[in-house]
């Protein structure tokens, strides 16, 4: 049985700096995910911390914050059969070093903060993840 689901995808300040945005944009296409909606902004600091929220408490979360809200990034909204678990096999290990060949960030990481791509961890946070980037 198909069971089509939405994620949000983030191509971090690390990689469209870098003008990676359209690469990697083609390996989601490549492996079926549909790009719905897609936007190039750059978020402030208080943005970045209400979206990292859960990881309010981390030692790293505030270096996290200002590192997503230093540069462009693009989101967008992908959608395939069990898009929130492709899109994490596709994106690879959080630390690029630890990341599968073939992956989002063993291509294109530099490191664990710079590591390219950022995917919705679970049906209910990619809801939200939409939510927040995408509702009217
Ligand atoms: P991301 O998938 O965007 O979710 C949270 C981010 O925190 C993660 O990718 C990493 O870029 C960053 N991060 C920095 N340090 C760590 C760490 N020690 N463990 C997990 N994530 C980290």
């Amino acid at each position: 049985m198909s069971n089509i689901e939405q994620t949000l995808s983030i191509i971090k300040p690390d990689a469209v700096e870098r003008n990676l945005a359209n690469e990697i944009k083609e390996m989601f296409k490549n492996n079926g995910f549909s790009i719905l909606k897609e936007k190039k902004i750059q978020i402030e600091k208080s943005e970045a911390e209400n979206f990292y929220k859960v990881h309010e408490t981390k030692p790293f979360y505030n270096d996290l914050c200002a590192y997503l809200s230093s540069g462009p990034i693009v989101v967008m909204v992908l959608e395939k059969d069990n898009a929130v678990f492709g899109n994490r096999e596709l994106m690879g290990a959080t630390n690029p070093n630890d990341a599968e060949e073939g992956t989002i960030r063993k291509k294109y990481g530099i490191s664990i903060d710079k590591n390219s791509v950022h995917g919705s961890d679970s049906v209910e946070n990619a809801k939200k993840e939409i939510d927040f980037f995408f509702k009217d």
